[in-house]
């Protein structure tokens, strides 16, 4: 019976579809083959206007329920032609699918991933795997973030402390420590706020290499302004999505900032500088002793970032996951894959010392097959 599995994600940067076969056959995961599907300019909008309240949200969200099921076939598709792979190798697909809220905190708290499983399987006819977040959500946890389980299997290191970092629209902490049980949480942003910046200011999708962000000179009063967001303090379990971190976080931070009229470039600067920090104090409150920073997803190619976060954490290693064996831009693609072998083997894809979870339980549903 084939270990191969494809995961499917799009995360909160709404950046396109990260589509990864993994192979569950040798001790440790292996990347055979990996495709990426853009998001087209409109349709990204059209897809950021479901992440905000807007009238008329349920026609609209039914509809790109099947948009996004088609899209995510389709990807799937071309990601097997590109392996020369056929379907038939293939046991399952992982998709985690478009985030559209996440409100993990209160009573009758939730969390919405649309893309239609379905019509993943009418059209792919190989077994997928969906609704990866809602069980852990109503054992009393976050839902988030479920990659720790895959970093562990990757990464952990019998003597030392590890840290995972992604770096995708939000950050997210895995902490490896041979001594103690996974833990791990969302620290605050990493990619959404520079992109979102850029693009008020220059039309641009990302601040390629973190150029834009190198033009400009830390404002150390915004940035301390910044990190009183109550959110950094908060002990976790903690996880957030694009409710909190937005523009519109940003405009009422700025509208606060009693300074002079700030540069664009340096708003960047500092906003670059938040993500670095923000981690930077996430990490060595979580893991005081940490070795080295394993990065990935799409922040490990800003490099002025990278420079950033080397600078805040002195004294370990910080670096892309590629140094210890893995693809950066493939990590949470391959965690779904991860996740879909969980499902089908019904063992537990949570971890509740990450997500606060009453208990470990079996992850997702099974469409087909
Ligand atoms: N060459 C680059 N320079 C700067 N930033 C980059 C580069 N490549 C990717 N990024 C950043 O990474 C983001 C995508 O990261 P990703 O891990 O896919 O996040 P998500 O999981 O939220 O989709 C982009 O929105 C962009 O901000
Ligand atoms: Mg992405």
């Amino acid at each position: 019976m084939s270990n191969l599995y494809i995961g499917l994600m799009s995360g909160t940067s709404l950046d396109g579809i990260d589509a990864a076969i993994v192979d569950f056959s040798q001790a440790k995961p292996q990347l055979v083959a990996s495709y990426f599907e853009p998001y087209e300019k409109k349709f990204k909008e059209q897809l950021f206007l479901l992440t905000q309240p807007g009238s008329n949200e349920i026609d609209r969200m039914g509809r790109m329920d099947r948009i996004l099921g088609e899209r995510f076939a389709y990807a799937t598709l071309k990601l097997l032609a590109k392996s020369g792979l056929p379907k038939s190798a293939i046991r399952a697909i992982g998709s985690h699918g478009q985030a559209l809220r996440h409100r993990p905190v209160g009573a009758h708290a939730f969390t919405l991933q649309i893309t239609d499983p379905n019509t993943l399987v009418s059209i792919t006819g190989i077994p997928t795997v969906s609704d990866f977040r809602r069980a852990d959500v109503a054992q009393g946890g976050q839902g988030a973030p479920l990659a720790p389980g895959f970093h562990q299997v990757l990464f952990a290191d019998p003597q030392e402390v590890r840290v995972v970092l992604n770096l995708g629209g939000i950050a997210n902490i895995t902490v490896l420590d041979p001594r103690s049980p996974v833990t791990g949480f969302d620290t605050g942003p990493a990619n959404r706020l520079l992109d979102d910046w850029i693009h008020v200011c220059l039309g641009k999708s990302h601040d390629e290499g973190g150029a834009f962000a190198q033009q400009g000179s830390v404002n150390e009063a915004l940035l301390a302004h910044f990190l009183e967001e109550p959110y950094f303090s908060l002990p976790p379990p903690k996880s957030t999505g694009r409710e909190c971190f937005d523009l519109n976080w940003l405009y009422q931070k700025l509208d606060a900032f009693s300074g002079a009229q700030l540069a664009p470039e340096v708003v960047q600067a500092t906003l670059a500088s938040l993500t670095a920090q923000s981690v930077a104090q996430a990490i060595k409150q979580a893991a005081p002793d940490a070795a080295c920073v394993i990065v990935c997803g799409g922040g490990v190619h800003n490099h002025h970032l990278m420079a950033c976060l080397k600078t805040a954490l002195p004294g370990r290693v910080v670096g892309s996951s590629a140094q210890w064996g893995f693809d950066p831009d493939w990590m949470e693609a391959a965690a779904f894959a991860w996740l879909a072998k969980r499902r089908l083997e019904n063992q537990p894809g949570n971890i509740p010392s990450v997500t606060g979870a009453k208990k470990a339980v079996v992850l997702g549903g099974i469409w087909g097959g």
